[in-house]
This record gives structure tokens, C-alpha cells and sequence, in this order.
């Protein structure tokens, strides 16, 4: 223990939603099997966010992310895990029709999910659906989310948008989707918080490995941290360190 002030809370609270700590898991890292998604339940993420999912079971040699035996082997974990309520299960969904998001969204929201997070990112989701070339794609897939979820509905954006974020805050805003997750960088992260006008809750991923990143992050405009890469090599144990080091970087008391 250092001396120091009382500890704050790094919690926070997205579209209502209130997760013990600001970093969890990033969709995919550490989230594929049952033994995985306990051990993020054990630990002090600030949520479980689950590996990407289709309707159907997904293989493609050209598409390894996205590989999954299909939804409906992680709906019972779904329950499981959401009945602990320690901290709210992300479930993260593909698909390339607005009609397979619209199922996935529906599903998970029912088995407990607290939050529908779209993966645009996935390069098959923007190859296959391509929302982040056409807007009136994205605004099919989050009308057809939204109204089939019982949850808030977040999006995961595309590596490539190939309209302006005025255009993307539009239909989001339209949609009633707030949350974004977003890349950790000027463009993706600042640019897009000043485009938000306030209103979007943004959720950084990449490249956050220690809790100094996490408040850079912060500082930068975020609600939360997604950690993928520095998961997978350091564990869950993970979670409990970069609170620890938020703690020294606010000069505070440290257990
Ligand atoms: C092993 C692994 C599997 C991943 N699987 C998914 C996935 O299923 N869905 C998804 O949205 N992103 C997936 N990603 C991407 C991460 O969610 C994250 O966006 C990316 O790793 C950048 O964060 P990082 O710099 O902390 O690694 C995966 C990443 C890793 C390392």
C-alpha cells in the first residue's frame, strides 16, 4: 500500500448500463470458449464481452476471425454468465444481411445480454454487408437491431468508412444508437468524439496496455477501454493491474 488519496471509482456508465471498471476484455480476446469467458467473469474486467458471432456456424480459410460454432452454442453461457451480475455480458455479432443482426440482437438481448455490440469491423462483416460503404446499409442494420433488441445496441466500426462522420452521427442519432467502438487513435477516437457533438458514448480499442493508456484514453473522451492483444499475452490478471496503475497515475492509495 502507498500513501495517497482515497481511491475513485473506475466504473462507468454506458447508455445506461454500469460497469464496475472502465477496461474489459476486447470482443474475441480471451472470449471464445466457456473456460475463457469464466475466467473474465473471475476477473476484475469491466465486463465479459463475448468472441464475434454468426447465425450460422462460421469457417473460411480467408476469414479466421471470424470463426465461431454459431450463436446458439453461447446463449446458455449467455444466461449463466448474466446471472452472476457482477458485470454486464457484450454480446458481439456478424453476419452479412441486416436480417442475421437483427436475429443475433434479438437472441442474446433475450438470454440476458446487457448490450448488442455490431462487428463492422470484422473484414468478412465489411466485405459481405458493407456498411461502412453504403449508408443505407448501416441504417437497415441498426433499424433492424434496434428494434429487435430488448438492450442497447453499440457498433464496432469498419477500419473504413467511405462517408463522413457527420453522415454516420446522422444515422446513428436516427437510430438511437450511442455507443461506438472506436479506434484508439486522433482519427478514430477525438475526431469522431468532436463530430458526436457529446451525444456518443465511445469505446477505444487498440494498443491499450497499461492503466496509463487507459486514462489517456479517458482523458481523449472514451467512457471505456477494450484490451485485445495485451489480454492475450498477460491473462485476465491483467484487469487488476491497469486499475492498479490508474490508481498511482491519480496518485492514489493503492491496495
Ligand atoms: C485473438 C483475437 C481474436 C479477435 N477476435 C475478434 C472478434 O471475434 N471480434 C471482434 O470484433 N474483434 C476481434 N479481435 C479484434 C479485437 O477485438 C481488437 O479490436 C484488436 O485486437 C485491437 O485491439 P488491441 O490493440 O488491444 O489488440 C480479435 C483480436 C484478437 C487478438
Amino acid at each position: 500500500m502507498t500513501d495517497g488519496r482515497t481511491p475513485s471509482d473506475l466504473g462507468t456508465t454506458i447508455a445506461g448500463v454500469r460497469f464496475p471498471f472502465c477496461a474489459m476484455n476486447a470482443s474475441g480476446a480471451w472470449s471464445s470458449t466457456a473456460v475463457e469467458l469464466r475466467d473474465l467473469a473471475r476477473s476484475a474486467s469491466g465486463a465479459i464481452v463475448l468472441k464475434t458471432v454468426t447465425v450460422h456456424p462460421f469457417v473460411h480459410p480467408s476469414y479466421r476471425s471470424l470463426h465461431n460454432p454459431g450463436y446458439d452454442r453461447y446463449l446458455p453461457l449467455v444466461r449463466e454468465l448474466a446471472a452472476m451480475a457482477e458485470r454486464p455480458v457484450i454480446a458481439s455479432v456478424g453476419g452479412a444481411t441486416a436480417d442475421e443482426f437483427a436475429t443475433l440482437a434479438h437472441a442474446f438481448a433475450e438470454a440476458g445480454a446487457a448490450l448488442v455490440e455490431a462487428n463492422l469491423a470484422d473484414p468478412y462483416v465489411a466485405g459481405s454487408l458493407a456498411a461502412g460503404e453504403d449508408r443505407e446499409v448501416l441504417r437497415a442494420v441498426l433499424a433492424r437491431m434496434t428494434s429487435a433488441s430488448a438492450v442497447p445496441v453499440s457498433v464496432k466500426l469498419p477500419e473504413r468508412l467511405a462517408y463522413p462522420y457527420p453522415v454516420l452521427c446522422d444515422e446513428l442519432a436516427a437510430a438511437g444508437v450511442r455507443v461506438v467502438i472506436t479506434r484508439n487513435d486522433f482519427a478514430g477516437l477525438e475526431k469522431l468524439r468532436l463530430a458526436g457533438g457529446g451525444v456518443l458514448e465511445l469505446i477505444a480499442v487498440g494498443g491499450v496496455q497499461s492503466g496509463y493508456d487507459v486514462e489517456r484514453a479517458l482523458a481523449k473522451g472514451a467512457k471505456a477501454v477494450q484490451v485485445g492483444s495485451a489480454l492475450m499475452t498477460d491473462g485476465p490478471g491483467i484487469f487488476a493491474r491497469l486499475a492498479r496503475e490508474m490508481h498511482l497515475a491519480r496518485r492514489e492509495r493503492v491496495e
